[in-house]
């Protein structure tokens, strides 16, 4: 199939195009380069060794988006494309809704006009809000998501859910993401934050490079069995296998279904700074601070369902995710910049 990737040049959707290619598929890649750049989509044809028609393009632009439809005969979108920094969303909410609901709409409604019936949607487990108990499973009940950016993506959910409804040629995968972290295993693409990061292990990789001086664990005094909050982290490579599975479900069925991509294990942040430290024998030191606004104790997928329907399961282990995430920032000590 030819997929168009809106988002396409950042850190899910680059190691996402990588597997379509060695899967069989074509790609096409819109980015506006808001937080990526285009050497990352030269390194995704580095590795692939394959051409990437490459639109430098806003997807909340309709004339841009027709464009891109007009040139080339899409088959399947997998939308990337959105801010995604939690506290950024709540200093900029008018920003983030208008990206992350006009560029998914924009995208749509040029997909109805060209007869394109394949959707796959970046989600998030923040759509089930303060877990009630783990694992999570696809069936419980969404909840409140703490901030504007979580906002935008139950509400692009609900208006996924509506539109497949009133669409019979329409298909639509939600894919709820846990935590990705890791790096193809070339070292070429991985996750280049803009600025300090927010997530823990490019602060991980970024103090062990001697970028950050320490890292700060937020809170040791959840009800966890070691105090620090529990996330399930799953390779970004098995992660994005999970959507080219996901691409072969949805050129076969209409209607919208949800999927969780975890692994189904929950690990501490002090778990995640120990397999660091023995794995790449590098020092993390780090101080206990406060807990940080908006955080929950513990979430955790259970990753069944993805497991029985698409045949998708995450395979690499917690020492790959941190050899790889090492591996990409040690090589690339300023990301694409160096
Ligand atoms: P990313 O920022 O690396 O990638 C997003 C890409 O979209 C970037 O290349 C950016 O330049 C582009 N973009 C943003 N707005 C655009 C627009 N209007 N037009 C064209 N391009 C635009 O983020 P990521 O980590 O790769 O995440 C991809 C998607 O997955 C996002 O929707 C994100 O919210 C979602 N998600 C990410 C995580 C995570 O932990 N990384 C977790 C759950 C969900
Ligand atoms: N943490 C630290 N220090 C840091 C950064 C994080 O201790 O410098 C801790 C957090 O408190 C949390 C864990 O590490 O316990 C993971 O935090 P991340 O920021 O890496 O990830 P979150 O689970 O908070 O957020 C991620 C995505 C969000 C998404 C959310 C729920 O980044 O986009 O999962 O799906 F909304």
């Amino acid at each position: 199939m030819k997929v168009l990737l809106p988002g396409g040049a950042g850190y899910i959707g680059s190691h996402t195009c990588v597997e379509l290619i060695n899967a069989g598929h074509e790609a096409v890649i819109l980015d506006n380069f808001s937080n990526s750049c285009a050497e990352a989509v030269a390194r995704i044809e580095e590795i692939t060794g394959k051409k990437i028609p490459l639109y430098n393009a806003d997807a909340c632009d309709p004339e841009a988006v027709e464009k891109v439809f007009s040139e080339n005969k899409i088959d399947a979108v997998i939308h990337f494309a959105g801010y995604k920094a939690v506290g950024e969303s709540c200093e900029k909410p008018l920003m983030y809704y208008r990206n992350n609901l006009d560029s998914a709409l924009t995208v749509l409604e040029a997909m109805k006009r060209h007869g394109v019936s394949n959707f796959i949607f970046s989600s998030s487990a923040t759509v089930y809000g303060t877990p009630e108990s783990v694992p999570l499973v696809e069936t419980m009940p969404t909840g409140s998501p703490t901030n504007p950016y979580g906002r935008t993506k139950l509400m692009l959910e609900q208006i996924l859910t509506d539109a497949a409804a009133a669409d019979n040629n329409l298909s639509v995968v939600l894919l709820r993401y846990f935590n990705p972290i890791g790096a193809h295993e070339s070292g070429r693409i991985g996750e280049d934050p803009n600025g300090i990061p927010n997530n823990l292990m490019p602060y991980i990789t970024q103090v062990a490079a001697g970028r950050l001086p320490r890292l700060g664990v937020f809170g040791n005094d959840y009800p966890t069995p070691d105090g620090t909050g529990i996330r399930d982290y799953i390779h970004v490579v098995d992660l994005a296998k999970g959507h080219v599975k996901a691409l072969d479900y949805a050129a076969e069925h209409k209607g919208s279904e949800i999927f969780n991509l975890g692994t189904g294990t929950g690990y501490s942040v002090l778990d995640i700074v120990n397999a660091f430290i023995k794995v790449n024998k590098v020092d993390i030191p780090y101080d206990i601070k406060p807990r940080r606004a908006g955080d929950i104790a513990e979430c955790f997928a259970d990753p069944a369902k993805a497991e029985k329907v698409l045949g998708w399961k995450a395979e690499k282990s917690l020492e790959d995710m941190c050899y790889d995430s090492w591996n990409w920032q040690s090589k690339n000590k300023n990301g694409y910049k160096s």
